[in-house]
């Protein structure tokens, strides 16, 4: 049978226009360059993040109840979860801490780096169901984490629909801390998804490089060029690859030969950016109600503290 990779790549490909899920990104390889180009100067969004998560950590633990959980929607990297379990730590001891992933590795590594600020019980699982697979074994009140601006990968649509789902798994006491990168300047959000560097290239031409190496694809890499394009309906940057020149590929896992015209492009990605009232719009219509909203000034990016409604 097909794996799931290869049918996706199989229908990916085959559609006009041509398009891949993001989720394929992240192997050994592709997890590596994300983790470098959040070190990017041009990649404002995690040192935003960190910022907002360092100087609020201490209101977000005081507005959770006596002795508190954490979940969290993807491993953590230390970096932008270590300030939250600081805060939380309880009077007696470490906060219990659940990364949620589908990648063990990823799992095992956070459990490493934070091992010394919380008891880290890795669950290896889709979001949803790990998150409902905390909430039905564990009593505590939860403060569910999905920072890092992971919702803006998700179309408004399929982010209201997921948002409804976490909002469903919440009890009374629970919170979902949501950061999420803000409208700015067209020419700041190219350059974020286009570094001089070419860290964000590669990281995007991995995706080729691993339908090559995972199921038999022959894409000659250096025909591919990267790009990053802002669109402002709804506002989001996207990410495609365009062959440089006509040609044809096969991607033996998926019985597949695919053509491209000189300057097609696979969209490989898209990273959506809202304006304060988008995001107001976006959680009320999923459940939630705003007790309090923390923005950066450096780089604009909110973080929010929700409440089930
Ligand atoms: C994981 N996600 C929030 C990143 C983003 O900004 O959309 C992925 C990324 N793509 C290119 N650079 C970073």
């Amino acid at each position: 049978m097909m794996s799931e990779f290869a049918a996706d790549v199989r229908r990916g490909l085959s559609a006009t226009p041509k398009e891949l899920p993001p989720k394929y990104f992240y192997d050994g390889v592709g997890s590596a360059l994300y983790e470098a180009i959040t070190y990017l100067p041009e990649y404002g969004l995690t040192n935003a993040d960190i910022r907002l998560l360092e100087t609020h950590a201490r209101d977000v633990a005081s507005r959770m109840p006596a002795d508190f959980a954490v979940a969290e929607l993807g491993s953590g990297s230390g970096r932008k979860t270590r300030p939250i379990l600081e805060a939380a730590r309880r009077s007696g001891g470490k906060v219990r801490y659940f990364p949620i992933d589908l990648s063990a590795s990823a799992l095992e590594n956070c459990g490493v780096t934070l091992a010394d600020v919380a008891c880290v019980e890795p669950v290896l699982a889709p979001f949803l169901d790990g998150l409902e697979r905390v909430r039905e074994e564990h009593r505590e009140p939860l403060l569910v984490l999905f920072v890092g601006s992971s919702i803006g990968n998700f179309t408004p649509g399929d982010a209201r629909e997921f948002l409804t789902a976490i909002r469903a798994t919440l009890n009374a006491g629970d919170a979902l801390l949501l950061g999420v990168d803000l409208v700015k300047d067209e020419r700041l959000l190219v350059e974020a998804y286009d570094d001089p560097a070419g860290v964000t290239a590669a990281f995007n031409l991995n995706l080729l490089a691993r339908i090559n190496r995972e199921l038999g694809g022959n894409f000659h890499l250096p025909l591919f060029a990267h790009e990053a394009r802002y669109g402002e309906n709804p506002p989001r940057i996207e990410m495609h690859l365009r062959a440089t020149r006509a040609c044809e590929v096969q991607v033996e896992a998926a019985g597949l030969t695919c053509r491209f015209e000189e300057g097609e492009t696979i969209l490989t990605e898209k990273s959506h950016k809202y304006t304060e009232s988008m995001l107001d719009a976006l959680v009320t219509s999923a459940g939630f109600s705003v007790e309090a909203c923390w923005t950066d000034e450096q780089w604009p990016f909110a973080e929010l503290f929700l409440r089930p409604a």
